[in-house]
């Protein structure tokens, strides 16, 4: 398997409750390497942008307002299939259905605060890595 990189994101309601360190002991006990990282407070705007394709859904607004309420942790990983690694590691979106030792099982508190977000697919990595992160910012 080829090695990939995904866009993380540890989101308001993991950074207001100081686990960032301990998310982060997930990913790299998974074996995915954070080959960049910011902490930045997101306007409304810019995480409204950020998940455009979901506008049309119910949860958007809600969904931009909680992005944007407190500070979020970016983040690059890096390793043997990031991708699909990170989503094991994240565990499923609604946390009742997240397996046992996942960051979404052991942190996340509903489906809308639930503690991260992963891309989903390469063509997406790619866009949402952009997003954030500049080519001189990916350290691997
Ligand atoms: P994420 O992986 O960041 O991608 C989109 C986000 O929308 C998702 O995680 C959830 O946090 C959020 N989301 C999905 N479904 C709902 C819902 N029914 N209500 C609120 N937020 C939701």
């Amino acid at each position: 398997m080829a090695t990939e990189r995904t866009l993380s994101i540890i989101k308001p309601d993991a950074t207001r409750r100081n686990l960032t360190g301990q998310i982060n002991a997930k990913f790299e006990a998974a074996g995915l390497r954070i080959v960049a990282q910011k902490r930045i407070h997101l306007t409304k705007a810019q995480a409204g942008k950020f998940y455009e394709v979901h506008k049309e859904r119910p949860f958007y607004d809600e969904l931009c307002d909680f992005m944007s309420s407190e500070p979020v942790v970016v983040q690059v990983l890096e390793g043997e299939g990031a991708i699909a690694r990170n989503r094991e590691v994240m565990g499923a979106t609604n946390p009742a259905n997240a397996a046992d030792g996942t960051i979404r099982k052991d942190f996340a508190l509903s489906v809308g605060e639930n503690s991260v977000h992963g891309s989903d697919a390469p063509e997406t990595a790619a866009v949402e890595i952009a997003y954030f992160f500049s080519g001189l910012e990916l350290v691997g």
